[in-house]
């Protein structure tokens, strides 16, 4: 429908802004859960196409986030073992939990090429952008 359309547009506008003007943001995009089928969903995003459009809750580092709602930073994507590679280029992660009146519905999800990028700047930043995204879903 009309709305869900522009929705979209406008988080796709999002992720092409933070990874353009964050240097060391390389990949952008939003999960959403899947109705109740325990999963997650690609939404928009900014960066070379990935093959993980869905993901079932638990797996990697975003199936994580939806079933622990914290935010999880990922200094050395090498070191983890629950992790759904995306690129080989990819070195460090950071996936903030998206919440729509206290239920978490998705993520906002980033990727970095360079080494341990993240810092509690970057969540409290990704916070508020999820956030001001909750105001418009
Ligand atoms: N690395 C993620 C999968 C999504 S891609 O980064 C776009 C994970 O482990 O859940």
């Amino acid at each position: 429908n009309e709305k869900s359309k522009s929705v979209d547009t406008r988080l796709g506008e999002i992720c092409e802004l933070l990874k353009s003007n964050v240097p060391y943001y390389d990949w952008v995009g939003f999960y959403f859960k899947n109705g109740d089928k325990h999963e997650l969903k690609l939404g928009p995003y900014a960066g070379a196409p990935t093959d993980h459009t869905i993901i079932p809750f638990g797996k990697g580092i975003c199936g994580q986030v939806a079933l622990s709602n914290q935010n999880f930073v990922v200094p050395d994507v090498s070191a983890q073992d629950n992790y759904i590679a995306c690129s080989i280029t990819v070195k460090a992660e950071i996936v903030v939990p998206l919440f729509v009146n206290g239920e978490n519905v998705g993520q906002i999800d980033i990727d970095s090429n360079t080494p341990d990028p993240f810092s509690e700047v970057d969540e409290r930043f990704l916070e508020f952008i999820n956030q001001e995204v909750a105001k418009i879903l």
